[in-house]
Order: C-alpha cells, then structure tokens, then sequence
C-alpha cells in the first residue's frame, strides 16, 4: 500500500513538475528577447516579429531597453494625448514609427530615482515600485514623482530593424523637439 502510495506521489511529483515547466518554457518565450546582433555599442534588433502589447526588454550598454509595439487602440489614444510636459507635441510623437507600425522605445529606467519600471499589459501602464510613479503605454508620466517621461535611446531605423546607439535623423529630431534628454 505504502508502496502504491510513494508511486503515486511520484507520478503526480512528475506530473507537476511537467507543468511547471511547461509554463516556465511559455514565460521564457514571452521574456526573449526578439533577434539582436550586438557590436561595438551598437545593438540591432529586427522588431518586424514582435507582438502587440507584450514588453520586449534588451540590454544596450548595460541599460535595459523597453520596446513594446503598440496596437491600433493604443496608436489611437497616444494621438489624442498632449506630453505631459512638452504640450506642442502628442504622445504619437514619442513613438517610433517602423514600416507601418508604432513601438515605444526607451530606456528602462524611471526618470525619478532609476528603479525598474514595471510593465502591465492589461492596464496598458507602467508602475515604478519604488515611489508609485506611473507611465502610460507611449512611456509618458502620468503620475509623479518622475519629472518627465522614460528618455529614448539612440537610435537609428534600417528597414525593420532599430539600431541603439546611432543617431538617426528621427532621433536628432526627437532631440531637438526637446522629447527626449540625450542619454
Ligand atoms: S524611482 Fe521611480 S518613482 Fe521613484
């Protein structure tokens, strides 16, 4: 009897176990980050196969970079939407605009402090833990105490691809707009 029970266990150990990592391989898909080539302070990320509202976190000279590729609904709103503190551009303006569609690009470092800002996908938000500060889903404040919303990196556009760490003239002009601080 004991002996059919320890099989049991087992089998229902291993069966657990299974679906735990089952859903680890499901969560590790979701954190991978899309196709990268990295040299010499460039990274080059083709972004042409990331999904809609799903946060896609790269490193680019020891800095995570944000990319989260904005769905219609989102692309609607961040053009009704002034910046917070730039009021002659929308937030529209802060996206980066690839073939025919719209991804927020920054660095992932709070503009208060520099904690980590937390992504929530259903919220289309994120919360910075550290003090409550809060970011809409084109990375703009909205709520403080970050001055000002998450600074976008150097950037340039090759066809699908981003490339961190040139300037581009679409960052040039972001720069000079006063969008974003140079990092
Ligand atoms: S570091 Fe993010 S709110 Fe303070």
């Amino acid at each position: 009897m004991s002996n059919r029970r320890d099989f049991m266990g087992m089998a229902l150990g291993a069966f657990t176990g299974l679906g735990a990592l089952g859903a680890l391989y499901a969560a590790k898909r979701t954190w991978d980050p899309l196709p990268s080539v990295k040299a010499a302070g460039f990274t080059t990320i083709d972004v042409s196969k990331a999904p809609e509202n799903v946060l896609i976190t790269e490193v680019w000279r020891g800095k995570p970079i944000f990319i989260l590729k904005q769905s219609k609904e989102m692309v609607e709103k961040a053009k009704n939407r002034p910046i917070s503190n730039n009021s002659k551009f929308k937030d529209i303006d802060r996206l980066i605009k690839i073939g025919n569609d719209y991804y927020m690009v920054v660095v992932g470092l709070c503009t208060h402090l520099g904690c980590i800002p937390d992504y929530r996908p259903e919220k289309e938000n994120f919360l910075c833990a550290c003090h409550g500060g809060m970011y809409n889903s084109s990375s703009d404040v909205i709520k403080a105490p970050p001055p000002r919303g998450l600074d976008i990196p150097p950037f340039k556009i090759d066809g699908t691809k981003l490339v961190l760490g040139e300037e581009g003239p679409e960052y040039k002009k972001l720069l000079a707009d006063g969008i974003t601080l140079p990092v």
